[in-house]
């Protein structure tokens, strides 16, 4: 088993490319989630301690037969759940190889091919975004660790600072930063959180407002941080006031596009997006947007060299020893991690195999079935939207006949049993959000599976499952 002949190889290959065209074949005959527990899936794993090893055949059936059913079946084109990438088949062979090679991308020595490979990429997503040639960045695990690395960054301009750092960002961040903000050091109190307007978008006079009282009690303001795409609503805030405001107050001004920013493919998002490339580091999501499975997320700098001074440690067992600049490129001086896998093989196999037209139309029709569904909510009776659609997430409510006249609390209360049971039910997949203080039922479309019958179906699963749910009551 630990190292198979070519001809085993060949068979355990058959084998599991065999289930997963079958998997993926028949995603839609499946429900998206099932009611389970933990006591039920233990039940079905064998917990004797693995002294002896056992065949490949026996390792494939509990994939097939426990983990694929007991699963959230993320691939699935009514998975509305959180900001969830479907993958790709694609994506998933570009793994199978990247970890065959078991490339390591520390410095361009170790990997040379993937290492230009991972340049090569990361400048395709800068071009994307329409930063100057000299931006660049890396791929990391995901999101939180490109929002964590980017302020990382910014804190090292005002490194020297004896005082309280200070960064802002709309109450509808992402708690990444708040996050970062705290394993940083600054600490989470020290993330001033600013009003939102109707729209859920950053409001510019109260961010103005936080930051000169906070220079008048003697604070470092030191990051303004933008959203491309809120988790909750979508929301894109001005991106050029904001990189204004940051000019005036010298600060660093941080895009977290992790959901939202490749939305820029998409000609009618396109303009949202103005300024974009005017930020000093923005955080994206490839595992988000791109459909990509996880993980990979990436920062883009648009000066490498500001963020090198944050990351770049001398030390005897890395010193890049007669190279010239290109080899002696080490991605250690950028971010966090020494240890790299190969995530860039699945990003360029997507990019260049897909194409940028394909999947700029992808994302483009994922925006059309939030706008379609938005349209199917204003025409009901009995849904409202709670969030105007800015990208592909839609916040609703649903407020049958018999709920009609109920407080809003009983309503919320409500569309919290639905949500809960519609989840168990499984044909459609939604999760929630809380929007001035009253819950929504939230998703977002992150699949080139889904279309608008999806939308249509998903307001006729919420309909059956609630007539359940006052049923029961
Ligand atoms: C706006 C935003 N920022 C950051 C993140 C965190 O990304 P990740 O889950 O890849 O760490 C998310 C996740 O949904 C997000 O929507």
């Amino acid at each position: 088993m630990l190292d198979p002949s070519a001809g085993e190889i060949r068979d355990w290959g058959n084998s599991v490319v065999q289930s997963m065209a079958e998997y993926l074949g028949g995603l839609r005959d499946r429900n998206v989630y099932r009611q389970m527990s933990s006591r039920e899936i233990r039940e079905q794993l064998d917990p004797a301690f693995p002294s002896k090893g056992s065949d490949f055949n026996g390792l494939l059936k509990v994939f097939r037969e426990t983990i694929v059913p007991f699963s959230r079946q993320n691939a699935h084109p009514r998975m509305f759940g959180y900001v969830q990438s479907p993958g790709t088949a694609l994506a998933a062979f570009a793994d199978l190889l990247a970890s065959t090679l078991n490339a390591n991308l520390t410095v361009w020595r170790s990997a040379p091919a993937p290492v230009e490979l991972e340049r090569l990429t990361i400048d395709w997503i800068r071009q994307i975004l329409g930063f100057n040639a000299e931006a660049g960045g890396i791929f990391v695990s995901g999101g939180s660790m490109a929002n964590f690395t980017a302020i990382a960054a910014a804190r090292q301009t005002k490194a020297d600072a004896l005082r309280r750092l200070r960064i802002y960002a709309s109450s509808e961040t992402h708690f990444s930063i708040a996050k970062a903000a705290a394993l940083l050091g600054i600490g989470r109190e020290n993330v001033r959180h600013v009003d939102v307007d109707k729209r859920f978008r950053i409001q510019t006079d109260d961010l103005v407002a936080r930051i000169t009282d906070d220079l008048k009690a003697g604070h470092v303001p030191f990051c303004v941080v933008a959203n491309a795409g809120t988790v909750n609503t979508g929301a894109v805030d001005p991106l050029t006031d904001l990189r204004e405001i940051a000019d005036r107050f010298q600060l660093w001004m941080h895009v977290d596009g992790s959901y939202g920013a490749f939305a820029v493919l998409a000609k009618s998002a396109k303009k949202l997006f103005a300024g974009v490339e005017q930020a000093d580091s923005i955080a994206l999501d490839p595992h988000k947007w791109l459909y990509l499975p996880v993980d990979v997320g990436c920062v883009i700098y648009r000066d490498p060299e500001r963020a090198r001074a944050a990351f770049a440690h001398e030390a005897e067992y890395t010193r890049v020893i007669g190279e010239k600049a290109d080899e002696a490129f080490a991605f250690w001086d950028y971010g966090p991690e020494l240890s790299r896998r190969f995530r860039a093989l699945k990003v360029w196999m997507l990019l260049k195999g897909v194409g940028l037209d394909a999947l700029g139309e992808a994302i483009e029709i994922n925006i059309a079935c939030a706008r379609h569904l938005e349209s199917l909510v204003k025409t009901s009776d009995d849904f409202e939207m709670v969030a105007p659609v800015e990208l592909s997430i839609f916040c609703i409510r649903h407020v049958p006949a018999q709920m009609k006249g109920a407080s809003p609390e009983e309503i919320d209360a409500f569309n919290e049993r639905l949500l809960v049971a519609l989840q168990r039910d499984g044909s459609s997949y939604l999760s929630n959000a809380t929007l001035d203080g009253r819950f929504a039922l939230r998703g977002c479309v992150l699949n080139y599976r889904t279309t608008l019958r999806d939308m249509e179906i998903l307001l006729d699963d919420l309909r059956r499952v609630a007539r359940k749910v006052t049923n029961d009551e």
